[in-house]
This record gives C-alpha cells, sequence and structure tokens, in this order.
C-alpha cells in the first residue's frame, strides 16, 4: 500500500459517515431564467429517508429549486450534489439517471394514453421500479382504471398516476411539486398515506406545499423561501413552538 492509499483509508476511517446520507446537497445555488435572476444562492440538504418541505408564498422560487434540480431552468450556477456526484455540469436527461423522479405542477399526464401506457412509457432510471402489480396494490384506483384514458381520471386520479409511474421507474429521490393543489380532502388524504408509505421504504422526498396542514405531520423538516432565498429552517421538533412565526411568514 502507498502512502497516498493509506492516509485515504484512514481519512475515510475517522471521518463521519455524512455524505453517503446526503441524497441531495445544493449549495449557493443560483438559477435565472433569460436575464431573470431568480435563486439566489440557496443552500439545502435531504438525507437519504427524509421528507423536506419547501414552503413559501407565490412565487418565492420554490418550483424553480426543483427545475434547478431537474436542469430545467435557463442557467444556473453554484454546486447540487446527488449522491454525493456533483451534477451542477450535467445535461438534464442524464440527472434523472441518478435516481431522480421529478412530479411537476402541470403533472404531465397523457390524455390520448391510458393509464397503464403511461405507467410504461417513462424509461428506467434505476433497475429495481416498482412492479406494476404492486404499483396496483398501492394504488387500487388505478388498477381499476388501467384502461381509461388519461382525459377521464379526475385530478385525483391523476395526481396519483403522476406519483406512481415516478415509481415506476426506479426513482428513490423524489421532487414534488404541490401534489395536492386543488384535490378533494380525501384525496390528499390518500395522498398524505401514499408519502407515508414511501417514506417507510427509504426514500427521499423534498416536497413543495401550500397545503401546511397537509405537509406538516408527515415532514421531517421544513424549509421556508421569499424571493429566491432560503429564510427559514424549522426542524419537526420545533414546529410547534414556531407555528406563529411560519404562519407569519406563509401569510396563513
Ligand atoms: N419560465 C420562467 N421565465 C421567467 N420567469 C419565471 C419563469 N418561471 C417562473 N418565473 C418567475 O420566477 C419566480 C419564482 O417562480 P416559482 O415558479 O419558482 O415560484 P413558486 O415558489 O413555485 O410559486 P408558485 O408556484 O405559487 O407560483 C417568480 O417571480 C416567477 O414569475
Ligand atoms: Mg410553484
Amino acid at each position: 500500500m502507498n502512502t497516498a492509499t493509506a492516509a485515504l483509508q484512514t481519512h475515510s476511517q475517522h471521518t463521519p459517515h455524512v455524505a453517503g446520507d446526503e441524497k441531495i446537497r445544493i449549495s449557493d445555488l443560483h438559477a435565472f431564467y433569460g436575464e431573470s435572476h431568480i435563486l439566489h444562492g440557496i443552500d439545502l440538504y435531504v438525507n437519504q429517508g427524509e421528507l423536506v418541505t419547501l414552503l413559501g408564498r407565490n412565487g418565492a422560487g420554490r418550483s424553480t429549486t426543483l427545475k434547478a434540480i431537474m436542469n430545467m431552468v435557463g442557467r444556473r450556477t453554484g454546486s447540487i450534489m446527488i449522491n454525493g456526484r456533483e451534477t451542477i455540469d450535467l445535461p438534464a436527461h442524464q440527472i434523472a439517471w441518478l435516481g431522480l423522479g421529478f412530479c411537476p405542477e402541470e403533472r404531465g399526464i397523457f390524455a390520448s394514453l391510458s393509464v397503464e401506457e403511461n405507467l410504461l412509457l417513462p424509461p428506467d432510471v434505476r433497475s429495481d421500479g416498482m412492479p406494476l402489480e404492486e404499483i396496483y396494490q398501492m394504488f387500487p384506483n388505478l388498477a381499476e382504471r388501467r384502461n381509461s384514458q388519461g382525459t377521464r381520471l379526475s385530478g385525483g386520479e391523476q395526481q396519483m398516476l403522476a406519483l406512481a409511474r415516478i415509481m415506476r421507474t426506479g426513482a428513490n429521490i423524489l421532487l414534488l411539486d404541490e401534489i395536492t393543489e386543488g384535490l378533494a380532502p380525501v384525496i390528499v388524504q390518500r395522498l398524505g398515506e401514499v408519502l407515508q408509505q414511501l417514506k417507510q421504504r427509504g426514500l427521499t422526498i423534498l416536497l413543495v406545499e401550500q397545503n401546511f396542514h397537509f405537509a406538516a405531520p408527515i415532514a421531517d423538516r421544513h424549509y421556508v423561501m421569499e424571493h429566491g432565498h432560503i429564510i427559514e429552517e424549522v426542524p419537526q421538533q420545533q414546529l410547534h413552538a414556531r407555528q406563529d412565526q411560519l404562519n407569519a411568514l406563509l401569510g396563513v
């Protein structure tokens, strides 16, 4: 063993195991659409198995943060580590292969395709995606509707399909944008149960949410954004004590 290898081994033995647990680590992220400078130096991390929310008022930059992770903004600078790997210079089509599943606000269900065709369409990003049978167990409504066209689905069914489709690809880091928006309370509750199940399977979830009552019981930590900055980080244990402060920040 040469000295450099020995030094490396000693180093790794004494370095706390941090990087391996971090599925997402963003440092000094700036994002631009054309000339518009939207994100102004975002720092955040999400550990393996955590569910973390991005809260904020309209236009705060929450969707832009998720899009920036996927390299779907005009331009981005800074650092975005996924599974310990720097991705800031990776093209968009390679980023999903690191195990990322992005559910955009508009859901992206193909109206002319059936439920099952929608499920089978996106390419696998990892090898151990959820088999169709298991998906249909987790989402019994989709099993009933497996031959229905996308257009025939209710908003809630479309949202379940959007989530299920990501699970099918094997993604284990989920970026979810306002998945409860416009849905009936009973569907919102069901989505909460689904996210709990995904968390129990060890998935890592970064969730943009307007519905704080939905997010609060299932999240481990919260970030609050304003004008393209992260202005607060609130662990779940402090949520109760800081409720008034959060309400003021979020305008609820
Ligand atoms: N494609 C775009 N081109 C130019 N500006 C954009 C674009 N998309 C968003 N913006 C601007 O970036 C800012 C942040 O928008 P973003 O969509 O990230 O907000 P948000 O926090 O998701 O809020 P909401 O979803 O309620 O609008 C806003 O000022 C918005 O107008
Ligand atoms: Mg948004």
